[in-house]
C-alpha cells in the first residue's frame, strides 16, 4: 500500500507544531500501524531528518504506553484496539491519514506525538493502592469473595491507563480512568480499609490535574480499548456519597 501521511510535529511544549505531510510507501498489509510508522522512519533517518518520536513499550495491547489520534479518533478507528494492535489491512492503499497527540489541558505535548500523561500517575500515588503486609503469597481462596465482585474488580483492573478515554472527552475528564482505578480496590474485600478515603483523594487530585469533569457524553467508553464501562463511573459516585457519610 502507498499511503499519504499528514504527522503533527512539535519540537517540544513550547513550540507551537504542525501537520507535515509525509508518503508512506511498500507497507504490508501485515505491519501494525507503529510497524508503518517506524518504516516511515527508518526513510527520515536515511535522508538525515528527525524521525517522528511516539511512544510504544509492550506493542501487545497491555501496557497502556502507545497513544495516538488517527483520524479523529484516539487509537484510530478499530474498537477495542489499542493504536499498537492495529493493523494496516484496515486501511486502503492511496488512503490519507491524519494522526496526532491525545490532545489535553491535563496531558501535555513533550514531542510529536508523545504526551506527558505523568497526571494519571499521581492519581494513583494518591490513593490507587492498598496497603498489606507483604510476605509470602497468601492460601488460595483464603478469603471468599463472591464471583460477581472478583469479576467486576476484574473488569475495571482491565484498565490499562492510556490516557484514550481523556483525549475523546470534550471536557479532557479522567472520570473513567479513576473510576476503573477505583472500583477494581473496591470490589474486593482487601481494598475496603481505606476505600473512603482512596476515593476522596484520587477525586481531589484528578480534579487537581486539570482534569475536567464528566458531561455524560460517553466519549470514554466509545473509544477505551478495554471496553471500560461508564458504568463504573456510577461506581465511583457510590463510593464517594459512601464516603461522605462516613
Ligand atoms: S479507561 Fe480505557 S481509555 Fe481510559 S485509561 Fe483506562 S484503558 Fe485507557
Ligand atoms: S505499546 Fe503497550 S499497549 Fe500499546
Amino acid at each position: 500500500m502507498n499511503l499519504t501521511l499528514y504527522v503533527w510535529r512539535q519540537k517540544g511544549s513550547g513550540d507551537k507544531g504542525q501537520l507535515v505531510p509525509y508518503e508512506a510507501n511498500g507497507i504490508s498489509n501485515d505491519m501494525s500501524f507503529l510497524e508503518m510508522l517506524d518504516v516511515v522512519n527508518e526513510g527520515l533517518i536515511k535522508r538525515g531528518e528527525e524521525p517522528i518520536a511516539f511512544d510504544s513499550d509492550c506493542r501487545e495491547g497491555i501496557c497502556g504506553m502507545c497513544g495516538q489520534v488517527v483520524n479523529g479518533i484516539p487509537h484510530g478507528p478499530r474498537k477495542k484496539t489499542t493504536i499498537c494492535q492495529l493493523h494496516m489491512r484496515h486501511f486502503k492503499d492511496g488512503d490519507t491519514i491524519y494522526i496526532e497527540p491525545f490532545r489535553a489541558k491535563a496531558f501535555p505535548v513533550i514531542k510529536d506525538l508523545i504526551v506527558d500523561r505523568g497526571a494519571f500517575d499521581r492519581i494513583i500515588q494518591a490513593g490507587g493502592y492498598i496497603s498489606v503486609h507483604t510476605g509470602g503469597a497468601p492460601d488460595g481462596n483464603a478469603i471468599l469473595i463472591p464471583k460477581h465482585d472478583a469479576e467486576t474488580a476484574m473488569d475495571a483492573a482491565e484498565c490499562i491507563g492510556c490516557g484514550a478515554c481523556v483525549a475523546a472527552c470534550p471536557n479532557g475528564s479522567a472520570m473513567l480512568f479513576t473510576a476503573a482505578k477505583v472500583t477494581h480496590l473496591a470490589m474486593l474485600p482487601q481494598g475496603q480499609v481505606e476505600a473512603a478515603r482512596r476515593v476522596c483523594v484520587m477525586t481531589d487530585e484528578m480534579l487537581g490535574q486539570g482534569f475536567g469533569n464528566c458531561g455524560n457524553h460517553y466519549e470514554c467508553q466509545a473509544v477505551c480499548p478495554k471496553g471500560i464501562k461508564v458504568q463504573f463511573i456510577a461506581k465511583l459516585n457510590r463510593e464517594f456519597i459512601k464516603a461522605q457519610g462516613r
